[in-house]
């Protein structure tokens, strides 16, 4: 029934979005006939008009999220720091407090969508979220399907063990490593390592768990996640020293977004200005248990 609701929302927005657009082209239409008649052979500056107005009609995207009143953002809520489930049962974690700033910014309300995070890109390119927050690795095959904003965290691969392990970063080969599913961790267990077996667990706390309970003999997953597993275990799991990789995270949006990826990046960079995603990272690594 939910889905029935947001179709008709849907399609009376897409026709609020057509009447707009006949507005808009009238007007543009007007507006630019001055500069086209004085500088009638300028093929630059005519296709740079035409280019920006079909970006505008074709995403439309800040206009819609701002008739709606919120913005759609995606994520997997068990990664902490960056996003897990608070005491309160709602969404926490420094990707969360980003995602409130970039709504604040536009004016309107944040709705978090938890899934699991190998559906992320597919719900971006299917246009059922605005932007996806997820500790998400910039990755070359990543960025023919999204696009990707300003980088704001910097972090690597490492791996977590049983406390005590003999187990060192060196001599992976021959184990049962657990990963979250889909993740730079999983790639790098299948590429780089003869492991006897990748077990693929659907998040990063459930192999942290398996992990605990003896299952598996590491886990592979970013830095401040595998500290954060490992410092809520009880003392039963510690993380090696050594970083396996070199990453940086980014937030997605569908492939064209231009106008959406620019109000996110403004964002971004307000925040990293203002030193707050250090302040957020401090916050949620005390906070998430
Ligand atoms: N940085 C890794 C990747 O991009 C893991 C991200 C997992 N994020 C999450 N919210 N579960 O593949």
């Amino acid at each position: 029934m939910n889905l029935k609701k947001a179709f008709t929302l849907t399609l009376a927005l897409a026709m609020a979005a057509s009447l707009g657009a006949c507005g808009g082209s009238t007007s543009s239409e007007s507006s630019s006939q001055p500069a086209s008649s004085e500088a009638a052979s300028s093929e630059a500056a005519s296709s740079e008009a035409a280019s920006s107005e079909a970006a505008s009609t074709e995403t439309g995207s800040l206009a819609k999220i701002k008739e709606a009143g919120k913005i759609v953002m995606c994520t997997n809520l068990a990664f902490p720091p960056f996003e897990y489930i608070g005491s309160d049962g709602k969404g926490a974690g420094v990707d969360i407090d980003i995602s409130q700033e970039i709504a604040k910014d536009l004016g309107v309300e944040l709705e978090i969508v938890d899934m699991n995070f190998d559906l992320i890109i597919d719900s971006l390119k299917a246009g059922k979220a605005d932007f996806s927050a997820a500790g998400m690795t910039v990755k070359p095959e990543r960025l023919e399907q999204v696009d990707f904003s300003t980088e704001y965290v910097t972090s690597a691969q490492y791996v977590i063990v049983q406390a005590g392990s003999e187990i060192t970063t060196d001599n992976l080969d021959g184990l049962t490593i657990g990963v979250q599913e889909s993740t730079t961790g999983d790639i790098y267990a299948t590429d780089e390592i003869q492991a006897k077996e990748v077990m693929r667990y659907k998040s990063g706390v459930d192999a942290g768990a398996a992990l605990a309970a003896g299952k598996l003999d590491a886990v592979i997953i970013d830095q401040l996640p595998a500290e954060s597993i490992a410092a809520n275990s009880n003392g039963k799991l510690e993380v090696l020293p050594e970083a396996l990789t070199e990453e940086s995270y980014a937030i997605a949006v569908k492939k064209g977004n231009q106008e959406l990826l620019d109000a996110i990046n403004a964002t971004l960079e307000r925040l990293i200005s203002e030193g707050k995603i250090d302040e957020y990272v401090t916050k949620h690594m005390t906070e998430a248990a």
